[in-house]
């Protein structure tokens, strides 16, 4: 069968084009809103380390094999794990990692949408200048006021289902621009502008008086506390979601980066291009991380305030500094539009698969998957109010069950598969010709070496600690 034919969809213009739309899909939620309340809850400095070790030794490793599937196969995750696995004479069961991808991208988009919604929401709220109000009333108040308009808001299933509808419809539109007139378009603007304003409120940090007591939160590593975070009882949670939440971070593991790596033009370095992916999203949650703390020590919020820390933080941020207003309804407006480059690679292997099918165009694919989205959102959507108690199994939420579903043990299992699949089954000579290195040379061995051993038995590792097999 000719694969090219069955499956193209257009291509980046340029190498530039991929770094662009897979650093879009990479920078998100998970970095500014995820990293900073997981390193909160789970203490700090030791949750940072082993994510940072995870990045470069999972995710650096695993993001160059996911391209590759990708570059070679040119379709969508299920069919380029089924052309590919045809090609190297391994079992047709593989195309069921394409399959769990895009299960997994459907989930993570249904909350990501509602927290996306979040951020849509507190654009008109820190424009009309609600938050100035911080400057004026007693110190121990400040706290609760931003509480309060962060529970009003997620008590409110009404006010949640109108923003996650807009944060849908918008990224329907987007995803029916095709590759390069909607996705690409989008991400080239808004990275550099996100990043500079993370500077600008790097710099707000700096000047707040405890400044060194939330950088030292961030990097002072206790093991100890870790492990044992109550007491003497050990667990091994907080190394899952670190790992966890490296995947989440990079997009791997669910065939969004794999999909996009179908798109890059055939002679596009990949060992280039991803380490830039992976420099800057590593890059942005520091930041984010660098901003958010030194506002809760100031303020004396608590850094394991959960889903709320940024939505707690920055408004104080906003509220105290001058134009605030303005540099806040910006900063949100930028989260939402990073949110949107990332929730699009969420959905393409789905589309993507649905118009390989030969039965959907691409409009009616995107139409009908999102609407299936939407619609799984409602459960989280529920998760903050009239949800709340209903804790099925494992005391969470429906949303918090949904989230550590798809970051703690689908995306590590996707990207151990794909660690495997590209070391253990394909050919040296394959990924030594996609890579455009020698079978010899030390990129090649260090590489195969971590997708061989490291990653897989990682991933394997951390999963036995965390159901507590070495405790
Ligand atoms: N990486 C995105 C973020 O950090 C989320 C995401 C996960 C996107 C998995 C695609 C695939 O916000």
């Amino acid at each position: 069968m000719n694969i090219d034919k069955v499956c193209i969809h257009g291509e980046w213009s340029s190498r530039l084009g991929f770094i662009l739309a897979a650093t879009g899909s990479a920078v998100g939620l998970g970095n500014i809103w995820k990293f900073p309340y997981m390193a909160g809850e789970y203490g700090g400095g030791a949750f940072v380390i082993i994510y940072l070790v995870c990045v470069a030794l999972m995710g650096l490793p695993v993001m160059m094999a996911e391209v590759l599937l990708g570059k070679r196969g040119r379709c969508s995750p299920i069919n380029t794990m089924r052309t590919l696995a045809e090609e190297v004479g391994a079992s047709k069961l593989w195309q069921f990692l394409g399959w769990a991808g895009v299960i997994a991208g459907f989930l993570i988009l249904s909350y990501y949408s509602v927290i996306a919604g979040w951020t849509l929401a507190y654009i008109p709220e820190v424009a009309s200048g609600t938050f100035s109000a911080v400057t004026t009333m007693p110190e121990t108040e400040v706290m609760g006021f931003v509480g309060s308009i962060f529970n009003n808001l997620t008590g409110n299933p009404l006010a949640l289902i109108f923003w996650h509808t807009v944060f849908i419809v918008v990224t329907l539109i987007m995803l029916l621009g095709g590759v390069q007139g909607g996705l690409e378009r989008a991400v080239r603007f808004m990275m550099p502008a996100l990043f500079l304003l993370l500077l600008v409120l790097v710099g707000y940090a700096m000047s707040t008086p405890k400044f060194m007591e939330g950088v030292h939160f961030m990097f002072n590593v206790d093991f100890h506390k870790f492990f044992y975070p109550k007491g003497d009882q050990f667990s091994g949670d907080g190394l899952l979601a670190a790992m966890g939440q490296a995947f989440f971070s990079l997009s791997l593991g669910m065939g969004a980066i794999m999909v996009y790596g179908a798109y890059l033009p055939k002679h596009a370095s990949i060992i280039q291009t991803t380490a830039v992916v992976v420099v800057a999203d590593t890059l942005v949650a520091i930041l984010a991380g660098l901003i958010i703390f030194p506002i809760v020590f100031s303020n004396g919020l608590e850094a394991n305030a959960g889903v709320g820390l940024v939505f707690k933080t920055l408004p104080i941020a906003f509220g105290q500094m001058p134009f605030g207003s303005l540099v806040g309804a910006l900063f949100f407006l930028l989260l939402a539009l990073a949110a949107w480059s990332s929730a699009i690679s969420l959905l393409e292997p789905a589309i993507a698969w649905l118009v390989e099918t030969g039965k959907f165009t691409r409009f009616s694919a995107t139409i009908s998957s999102a609407v299936a989205v939407w619609l799984v959102g409602f459960a989280t959507v529920f998760s903050f109010n009239l949800l709340a108690d209903f804790k099925p199994l494992f005391d969470k939420t429906l949303f918090e069950q949904i989230d550590y579903l798809t970051s703690n043990i689908m995306l590590p299992l996707g990207g151990l598969l794909i660690a495997v699949f590209v070391a253990w089954m394909m050919k040296r000579q394959i990924i030594t010709e996609e890579l455009e290195l020698s079978t010899d040379s030390f990129g090649f061995q260090l590489l195969q070496f971590l997708l061989r051993y490291v990653t897989p038995l990682g991933v394997t590792l951390v999963f036995l600690n965390a159901i507590g097999v070495f405790s």
